[in-house]
Parts: structure tokens; C-alpha cells; sequence
């Protein structure tokens, strides 16, 4: 199914520039959290903490703003079981190679969320 569509029928028109926004705002830190992981550069864990943080709290705004069709329940599914990552991966922050191992899941939810609702 499109994106398109897939955002018209579960996310209010008004609000389709506000996921896109978040989305947008994950993409750099989750780059620099992969340098990390890859070990080009430094591990940091606040840095780390920050954007776990963050995806934990934007995926509660965003499923704050789906509906109930069986498209936006699938979409907040995703969204719990992301979230529900990130909070274990919190518990991981105390060395590079525990985060590592904490957050390939994490990135799992991006590319398999994706793979179904991105074009
Ligand atoms: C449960 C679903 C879901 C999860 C989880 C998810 N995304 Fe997305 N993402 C989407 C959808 C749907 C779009 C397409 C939005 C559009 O184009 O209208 C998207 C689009 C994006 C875009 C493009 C935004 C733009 O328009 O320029 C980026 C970047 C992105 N996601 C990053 C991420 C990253 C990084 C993660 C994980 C840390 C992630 N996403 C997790 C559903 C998800």
C-alpha cells in the first residue's frame, strides 16, 4: 500500500506534516548513533540516552494522532513494540559493545515499519 494512502487513512491530513517532521528529526541522530555502533566515532552515552528518550516520547505523540482503523492499530502495534525496545536498550547504556547488541533491535522496528508503510 502506498504511503500516501496509508497516511490518509490513518493520520489526519493536518498531521501528516508533523510524523514526516519527526521522522525527519530521528534521521540524524539515528546516523550518528550507527557511527557509534560501527565505531567511527566515540560512544557517548548521554548522546545515546537522548535519542532513546526522544524516540520513546515522539512515538507517543504520534499514536496519539492515529486512528482506530485496522491500519493506524497496526501502526501503533509497531510503534509499542519500538517503543518497548528502546526502554530495554535504555538499561544497555553502560558500554559501547552492550548498547551495540541493545540497538540493532531498535533499528529492526524502523526498517521492518518501512519496509510495510514507506514507499
Ligand atoms: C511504526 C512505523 C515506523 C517506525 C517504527 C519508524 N518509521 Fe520512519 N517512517 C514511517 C512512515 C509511514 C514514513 C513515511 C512518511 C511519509 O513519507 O509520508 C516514514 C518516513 C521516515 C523518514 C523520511 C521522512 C521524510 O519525509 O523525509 C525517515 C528519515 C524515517 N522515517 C526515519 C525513521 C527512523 C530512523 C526510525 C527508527 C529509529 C523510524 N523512522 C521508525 C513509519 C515508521
Amino acid at each position: 500500500m502506498s504511503v500516501g494512502l496509508v497516511l490518509l487513512l490513518t493520520i489526519s491530513v493536518a498531521y501528516a506534516a508533523g510524523f514526516k517532521g519527526i521522522m525527519k528529526a530521528w534521521r540524524s541522530p539515528t546516523n550518528a548513533a550507527k557511527a557509534m555502533v560501527s565505531g567511527s566515532e566515540p560512544y557517548d552515552a548521554a548522546t545515546v540516552r537522548k535519542l532513546l528518550q526522544a524516540y520513546i516520547a515522539d512515538s507517543d505523540d504520534i499514536k496519539s494522532h492515529l486512528s482506530t482503523s485496522a491500519e493506524s492499530e497496526d501502526l501503533k502495534r509497531r510503534f509499542t513494540a519500538f517503543q518497548s525496545d528502546a526502554k530495554a536498550a535504555l538499561g544497555q547504556l553502560d558500554s559501547a559493545a552492550k548498547f551495540k547488541a541493545a540497538y540493532a533491535p531498535v533499528m529492526d522496528n524502523c526498517s521492518s515499519c518501512h519496509d510495510k508503510y514507506r514507499d
